[in-house]
């Protein structure tokens, strides 16, 4: 199967009460780890990519052609959608254009007439090309590749407004932060989840920030509408303590150790840990 839409699985997580995870792709070892473990689990799977990430794997044309291209090799049978995540004006076109199957288009940081006007504009462009589109109301705190946000919650109203122009999932903030969260941190604000949902109704919401949210707090949100949860900074943080362990025992220094497909080996094996938890704890297991 060739890259889909994320609308399909996102429809079918709300309405089965589960959600999808999104996770963040790097490089070539990333979208393999989470590609063979989204197929070993019979789970929909969602690629995000960050403007910094689709840079510095030298643009959104190499990203789609890597992504695809795997797909097809590895023999891939679970849906698969390659997403911008927090995508700009300018980005959400070229990763459109590039052939994305799905699109984030964040005008958080505008004003909200100026977020509806564009968020409509890029609607349109992705419905023409059947790609789905995420936007974002309120803000995710913290810091994500140069995107940073107050952590501003969001307002019921103006998620309807944003809701009304045809989007297919919206992200709306509800004190939610890209990142660790620190230690004073008050937990998800499920008062202002569960306002936006009796606004936005049958639409899929959306969870950024998913690296350290407690799992009773995942399952609430699950419950309360949030249909896909963004996990970025985990399978990070898995990967370094595995390469850690790694050099830290000197395994690069025996034999062949040094070997770029040994040295990233621990790493790569420990993202599939990272996405297989996510996956359980999402409920998605079993639901391609
Ligand atoms: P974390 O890095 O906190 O997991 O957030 C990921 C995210 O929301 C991607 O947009």
């Amino acid at each position: 199967m060739g890259l889909v839409s994320a609308k399909e699985m996102l429809d079918k997580a709300k309405a089965g009460k589960y959600a999808v995870g999104q996770f963040n792709i790097n490089n070539l070892e990333w979208t393999k780890s989470i590609l063979l473990t989204a197929e070993e689990l019979k789970s929909p799977v969602i690629l995000g990519v960050s403007e910094g990430a689709a840079t510095y794997m030298t643009g959104f044309k190499t990203v789609s052609a890597m992504v695809s291209a795997m797909v097809d090799s590895l023999g891939i049978t679970v849906p698969v959608a390659l997403h911008l995540d927090h995508g700009s004006y300018k980005g959400a076109q070229e990763a459109l254009e590039a052939g994305f199957s799905s699109i984030m288009f964040d005008g958080s940081h505008y004003g909200i007439e100026e977020n509806i006007e564009k968020t409509k504009e890029i609607v349109a462009l992705c419905h023409a090309k059947g790609v789905s589109i995420e936007a974002e109301v309120g803000s995710i705190g913290g810091e994500e590749d140069g995107v940073v946000g107050t952590g501003e919650v969001a307002d019921p109203k103006e998620c309807k407004l944003i809701a009304d122009l045809g989007v297919d999932f919206l992200a709306a903030g509800i004190g939610n932060i890209h990142g660790k969260y620190p230690e004073n941190w008050t937990g998800l604000d499920f008062v202002a989840l569960e306002a936006i949902q009796k606004e936005t109704g049958a639409l899929p919401l959306v969870l950024h920030g998913g690296t350290g949210i407690p799992e009773e707090m995942i399952a609430k949100a699950i419950e309360l509408g949030v249909s896909k949860i963004n996990v970025n900074t985990e399978c990070q943080l898995y990967f370094q303590e595995a390469t850690r362990k790694y050099i830290e025992a000197g395994k690069d220094l025996e034999g062949k150790g040094f070997d770029p497909r040994k040295l990233l080996g621990p790493g790569a094996e420990a993202i599939k840990t990272c996405v297989k938890e996510k996956m359980e704890l999402f409920g998605s297991v079993g639901k391609a």
